[in-house]
């Protein structure tokens, strides 16, 4: 991680440096103190306490400025490292491929892209002022001591070794259960993100309760999780605490029998001693609270790396240029199954699409439809056998090549909450006013955009909620035609549509966009009867091809969803 703060490396270098002067000044301070007791108030000179006060004062002073400077700094170094790596996380995010995604689980990635960098973000900005801070104070403190009297050194030094073996107790056992911690902290933004985005349909179900149930499951278990590592560590401090303690009493004692025999030393000295005691071993503390901070940094880190080394399984091909005519897809003996799964879901699709062809694709839920067109843009690499659009492998292009000649409407229509006609321009973000317009009206969707209050600038609520599920699905279709493509795809897209308005939409698209290769994914026959030409899936296969004619002359499986289809007409 240490790269994201390469561009930051002056304000590592400068806020250790004022960190430095912060602390020097702390440690003259309990020098001067033990001058104005011993040489001012204990011989009355009273002019000496005045230039050494002042001398106080200006330290002070210029500690402080030293202080804010150092922190100024060592934020600047840690925000903008934090935000470079949130930055770069969440490009990363954005290429995970579809199965990588659902391996992490939705509720986990953004864990890691909030709570996770912000863990390393703060450590960050503590190891720069904390570590040289304790790391000056310390070793300052040991040669100030040294400096009064050497016998005090040795009662720190005793304390020393206990307070080290303690500090690595207590992390060793704390390490471990921080990243359990970060996972409960996941489980809590599972249900969180789950419900939120849900939430019509929990309160659909009166769910609420069961809903809650849930979260509190999840919401105890990470303040179980947390308890348990905080009680662990609220034995350190108090503990560091004791033999600090003991130490300052071992000075005093050592002090106090020395001065009443006579020694060496003066109250003064006792009184810094005790400071400087307290400064170094109070370092050590502030040492194990920044390795503590570290420690969990250390396990969001590792979440992070996580996700940063996960390279996408759809790489890049060479780019290859296309042999075959612009708009071809062809599958060459493909079969399929789901990342982690054994069954097939496709099997031994052979199937060619020509340019300007219409096909439409049939088929109960759970044939495999979706999935087989899944297969041309790369959402999934096919298990077995080849896809090929313009007559080169799919994998063979860059993904952005690919999928730039190809439109997808999905099944669920996705907006975003801009207004309708942003969501339109998505795809094509330099698209005019009128060629909006255009795409609308061959979508059908020109209508009631026009009769609604504020036309194409009526904001669209979250998901798309403020509009109907035709009208959504119309706004989705435009989207598409707008995008520049080859290969326009729709999987269901038009079955919120009544059959009047689809079958104005099927019209007007053959006749405005008559060149782009058309896959049409439907479940009414009456959608579909004039493609160019129609596969029954079942199964994971191709059960029968043909025109709608043809197919009704010879294909029984699609006769019986013919007549299912008439009869529920019918009745309907
Ligand atoms: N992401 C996924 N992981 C595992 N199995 C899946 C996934 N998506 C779909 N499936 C399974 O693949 C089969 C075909 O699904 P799909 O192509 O969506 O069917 P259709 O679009 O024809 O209704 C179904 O049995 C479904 O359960
Ligand atoms: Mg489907």
């Amino acid at each position: 991680m240490l790269k994201y703060l390469k561009k930051y490396w002056i304000f590592c270098i400068l806020a250790p440096l004022f960190m430095v002067g912060e602390v020097s000044m702390d440690l003259w301070q309990p020098a001067l103190m033990a001058r104005i007791v011993d040489q001012g108030v204990l011989q009355s000179d009273f002019s000496l306490i005045v230039k050494v006060g002042l001398q106080m004062i200006l330290c002070v002073l210029a500690g402080g400025m030293s202080g804010v400077l150092c922190g100024v700094f060592a934020n600047i170094a840690s925000q903008g490292f934090g935000n470079d790596l949130r930055k770069d996380l969440f490009g990363h995010i954005m290429a995970l491929s579809f199965e990588q995604t659902e391996r992490f689980s939705t509720g986990s990635l953004i864990t890691r892209l909030s709570n996770d960098v912000t863990q390393v973000q703060n450590m960050v900005g503590l190891a720069i002022r904390g570590v040289v801070r304790n790391g000056v104070m310390f070793a300052g403190g040991v040669f100030m001591l040294w400096r009064q009297s050497p016998r005090f050194s040795l009662v720190a030094a005793c304390g020393f070794p206990f307070i080290v073996a303690l500090m690595a107790f207590f992390l060793k056992k704390a390490s471990p259960l921080f990243r359990i911690v970060q996972e409960k902290l996941d489980g809590v933004n599972h249900v969180m993100q789950e419900d939120v985005a849900g939430a019509r349909v929990v309160k659909a179900y009166v769910k609420e309760d069961y809903e809650l149930g849930r979260f509190d499951r999840a919401n105890n278990a990470l303040c179980t999780e947390n308890l348990r590592v905080q009680t662990l560590l609220a034995f350190l401090g108090p503990g560091i605490n004791i033999i600090m303690n003991l130490c300052v009493v071992a000075v005093i004692l050592v002090g106090g029998v020395t001065v009443k025999s006579g020694g060496d030393l003066t109250p003064g000295s006792i009184m810094a001693a005790i400071t400087y005691l307290t400064q170094i071993l109070g370092g050590i503390g502030f040492m194990g609270m920044i390795f503590q901070t570290f420690t969990r940094a250390k396990a969001s880190a590792e979440r992070i790396n996580e996700v940063l080394d996960c390279q996408s399984n759809l790489t890049d091909g060479e780019n290859a240029q296309p042999e075959a005519a612009r708009g071809t897809v062809e599958f060459r003996d493909v079969s399929f199954a789901y990342p982690g799964t054994k069954e097939n879901v496709l099997e031994h699709i052979d199937l060619t699409v020509r340019p300007g062809e219409t096909l439409a694709i049939i088929g109960a839920t759970g044939s495999g439809k979706s999935t087989l067109i899944d297969l041309i843009p790369r959402f999934y690499d096919a298990t077995a056998g080849e896809v090929l659009v313009d007559g080169k492998n799919v994998r063979d292009y860059t993904l952005s090549d690919l999928r730039n000649k190809i439109s997808v409407v999905m099944q669920r229509a996705e907006l975003y909450s801009r207004p309708i006609e942003e969501n339109i321009r998505w795809g094509a973000p330099d698209a005019k006013p009128e060629e909006i317009k255009a795409a609308a009206q061959t979508a059908q969707a020109d209508g009631f955009i026009c009769e609604k209050e504020y036309g194409y600038y009526t904001p669209v609520s979250e998901g798309g909620h403020s509009l109907s599920g035709g009208q959504k699905q119309r706004v989705s279709v435009a989207r598409a035609l707008l995008k520049p493509h080859e290969i326009l795809i729709f999987d269901d897209a038009t079955s919120a549509l009544d059959l009047r308005t689809e079958a104005a939409l099927y019209d007007a698209l053959s006749k405005q966009d008559p060149d782009s290769t058309k896959i049409i994914i439907a479940q009414r026959i009456a959608s579909v009867r004039r493609a160019d030409r129609i596969i029954v899936l079942d199964n994971g296969g191709i059960a029968a091809a043909g025109t709608h004619e043809t197919l009704m002359e010879n294909s029984e499986i699609y006769r019986d969803i013919f007549r299912s289809q008439q009869r529920e007409g019918g009745a309907a």
